[in-house]
């Protein structure tokens, strides 16, 4: 996966911050919209955030 891939334009949220956001604790797409603006503004980058939180959550495994 590119992580410095900008996942939400708006608010320039790359796929590594939205992992940093993750790995920081947050478990949910509000979660990670409250840690990085993604998702915020326009709402078209909605879908892709939440897979992403999902993905990254997963590999996170139980901790
Ligand atoms: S692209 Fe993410 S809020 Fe607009």
């Amino acid at each position: 996966m590119n992580l410095e891939k900008i996942v939400c334009n708006c608010m320039s949220v790359t796929s590594g911050m939205i992992k940093d956001a993750v790995d920081a604790g947050a478990r949910t797409l509000e979660e990670v919209q409250n840690a990085t603006g993604a998702g915020t503004v326009c709402g078209a980058c909605l879908e892709d955030v939440e897979r992403l939180v999902e993905y990254f959550v997963s590999e996170n495994g139980s901790q």
